[in-house]
């Protein structure tokens, strides 16, 4: 078992912060707040693209990382794209389900070794599905047919097959996965506002307690802690709120 993998996780432990910003400084600012407070930091290709590595460790100052990369391309590459981000002692990586058995399979294993390697704790590797942002009509047009619930699960079995962790999914999809996969899977869900933040441009949103009711492992929250006037009283907030159920 994953060292990120306890079974009953703390409702603070849930929660990862999107740092969705190209901005060092500022990305810097809203972990230091946060710092021992959540679970950890999601990094994806926006900050990963303006900053690189080492501005990775300058923002997440030793919390666990979620490095959001989404890797999909033949499976040498993704091995080799996992073996160079362990470097960076992530808690969770991660790769699209489109990419196929092989380089599910090859991330899995790069994940593996390069830790013994490295002498860390294996990072969760875990897939993307489909993205949300697709309908069934932009499925279509690339090729991939049937009802979005059905491909989403075959993928996650897919994923599941090759030895992945977990998978990220949307809060409508995690009854069906949870059901799917069983209890063990790792469902990371984004898409997450609590009751009083403002929905922005998400659209099918849960709140956190609904969220962990339905089965969800670890909550990506951005916007309603990130951009808060407060990050730290916000994130209390939510986790007071996990903690009532
Ligand atoms: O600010 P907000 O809470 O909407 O941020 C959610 C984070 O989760 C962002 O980093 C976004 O890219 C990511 N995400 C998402 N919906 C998905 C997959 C990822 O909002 N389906």
């Amino acid at each position: 078992m994953n060292e990120y993998s306890p079974g009953i996780l703390k409702a603070r432990e849930r929660i990862l912060v999107a740092l969705d910003t190209p901005d060092l400084a500022r990305a810097a600012a809203i972990s230091e707040d946060l710092k021992g407070l959540v679970g950890g930091m999601k990094i994806g290709k926006e900050f990963f693209t303006a900053n690189g590595p080492d501005g990775v460790r300058a923002a997440v100052s030793g919390q666990p990382l979620f490095l959001d990369l989404k890797f999909h391309d033949i499976p040498n590459t993704v091995a080799g794209a996992i073996r160079s981000a362990c470097h960076l002692h992530p808690m969770i990586v991660n790769v699209h389900a489109a990419g196929g058995r092989a380089m599910m399979q090859a991330a899995a294993e790069a994940a593996r070794e390069a830790s013994e390697d490295l002498e860390i704790e294996r990072p969760l590797v875990i897939a993307v599905t489909l993205l949300t942002s697709l309908d069934q009509s932009d499925l279509d047009e690339v090729g991939i047919k049937g009802p979005v619930q059905d491909r989403v699960v075959a993928l996650a079995r897919l994923a599941q097959d090759c030895g992945l962790d977990g998978v990220v999914c949307s809060a409508r999809e995690i009854a069906a996965l949870r059901d799917a996969c069983g209890p063990a899977f790792k469902l990371v869900v984004p898409g997450i506002r609590p009751a009083w933040s403002e929905t922005g441009d998400q659209k099918r949103v849960m709140t956190p307690a609904q969220a962990v009711a339905s089965g969800a492992d670890y909550l990506v929250i951005g916007r309603p802690i990130s951009a808060a006037a407060d990050p730290a009283a916000a994130a209390k907030r939510v986790i007071a709120e996990l903690e009532e159920g």
